[in-house]
């Protein structure tokens, strides 16, 4: 793998136009994507069409090592569902045992997927799995530690823009990275095309103290949906 992959951030590797994370918990797949070996090290495919972070990552303009949090952050995702993109986070945030110290908070409406996000969480410390609704910080604060350094906002509900501005005012750390991935279908239909529901989305994140970083189009990897990057202003 050493040649021909590219470092992104520590634990993740691009190779062509695959993406790779350093399996946590080796010989262990969990959608039953791809592993393969390099000498110890055990890596993890990570699919673009089945995880939005990962097609923002292949698409960005901008350095892509800027969109992922590094090893030992504190990171909450919203909408986490079984935990296809959770695992890959955890796999570089935490590692093994979580010997990087990271935590990332996991949080889903939906207690099926909860339940398998607890199972996901047993191998994986640092992983703390929440049942709970992402619009309501309330439901969120006990289980953060802190601040977060990165935040990613997948629900597939309307008026995400809102709740992505609610939630990063609450818990995003100064300088930290926030991603919402929005889905067009999911947007009220009531006010015009595809377009003009991520504009609307768009002027919610530029008027608010957010900083809008990118705003990036998966077309050919998910359609219908784009992935807005953001950061806080260091200054609050
Ligand atoms: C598109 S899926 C997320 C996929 C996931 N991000 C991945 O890449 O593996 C959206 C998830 O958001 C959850 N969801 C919807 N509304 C929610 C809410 N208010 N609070 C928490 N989770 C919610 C749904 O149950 C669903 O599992």
């Amino acid at each position: 793998m050493a040649n021909k992959s590219k470092q992104i951030v520590w634990g993740v590797r691009r190779e062509g136009r695959t993406l790779w994370t350093r399996n946590a918990v080796k010989g262990v797949s969990v959608r039953g994507e791809r592993r393969k070996r390099d000498g110890r090290i055990e890596w993890r495919r990570w699919d673009p069409t089945r995880s939005k972070v990962a097609a923002a990552i292949l698409r960005t303009r901008d350095d892509p090592s800027t969109l992922l949090p590094n090893p030992g952050s504190t990171c909450l995702y919203l909408g986490a569902s079984s935990g296809g993109t959770v695992s890959h986070i955890h796999d570089f945030v935490c590692g093994v045992d979580n010997h990087h110290g990271g935590q990332l908070v996991a949080v889903e409406i939906s207690p099926r997927m909860v339940r398998d996000l607890v199972k996901l969480s047993d191998r994986r410390p640092g992983l703390v799995p929440v049942l709970g609704d992402a619009r309501k910080p309330e439901q969120v604060a006990a289980f953060i530690r802190g601040k977060a350094n990165w935040i990613h906002q997948d629900l597939s509900i309307a008026d995400q823009a809102e709740t992505f501005v609610k939630m990063a005012t609450s818990f995003l750390a100064p300088g930290g990275i926030g991603i919402l991935s929005l889905k067009a279908a999911s947007e009220r239909s009531s006010e015009g095309d595809d377009n003009s529901r991520f504009q609307k989305a768009e002027r919610i994140l530029m008027e608010s103290d957010l900083l809008l970083q990118e705003r990036i189009d998966l077309k050919g990897l998910e359609e219908q949906h784009v992935v807005f990057t953001c950061s806080s202003s260091t200054g609050n």
